[in-house]
């Protein structure tokens, strides 16, 4: 099973930039943890940041087929971009998003969300444990689709 971890722009500041609204945490420490939840429980993981909406994109056409789900932040990108929504919902894969704010509590440009309504599930507003929320998250659906299959198969004659 494979889980890759798509971060949009300006996460890559994560640490640095308004520390007061995401905290003092930078990326890489987010991943590490990830990376060390993953390994514990037998999962693949791949992370990936770009400030920069095509590569963003050419990522998420690239899970097709690689990767089991994705969990992503698409940061700006949320509340602006159709190329994104139509890539993950291209991929048909499990997405979950992941916002280390509250986006619900705070501008009302970012009240807009063009990626929300292709994600399997939101995590919103739990600062970088969001991400973990999301990895969990994304065992369980894993867990779940493992069973439907095997459901099947063993319905099947001989
Ligand atoms: C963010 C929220 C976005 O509105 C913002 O543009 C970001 C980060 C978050 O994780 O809270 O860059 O996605």
């Amino acid at each position: 099973m494979k889980i890759v971890v798509i971060q949009g722009p300006n996460l890559n500041m994560l640490g640095v930039r308004e520390q007061n609204i995401y905290g003092p945490m930078k990326l890489e420490q987010i991943h590490a943890q990830m990376k060390e939840v993953a390994t514990q429980n037998g999962v693949e993981i791949e992370f990936f940041q770009s400030n920069l909406e095509g590569e963003l994109v050419d990522k998420i056409q690239e899970c097709y087929g690689d990767a089991d789900g994705i969990v992503i932040n698409a940061a700006a990108y949320t509340h602006t971009s159709i190329a994104i929504r139509d890539a993950i919902s291209a991929v048909n894969l499990p997405a979950i998003e992941v916002h280390i704010s509250n986006i619900n509590r705070r501008e009302e440009f970012r009240k807009e969300n063009m990626i929300a309504p292709v994600c399997t599930s939101s995590v919103v507003g739990f600062g970088p444990f969001g991400y973990h929320l999301a990895m969990m998250g994304m065992f369980q659906i894993m867990n779940e689709i493992k069973a439907a299959q095997e459901a099947q198969t063993a319905q099947q004659p001989a």
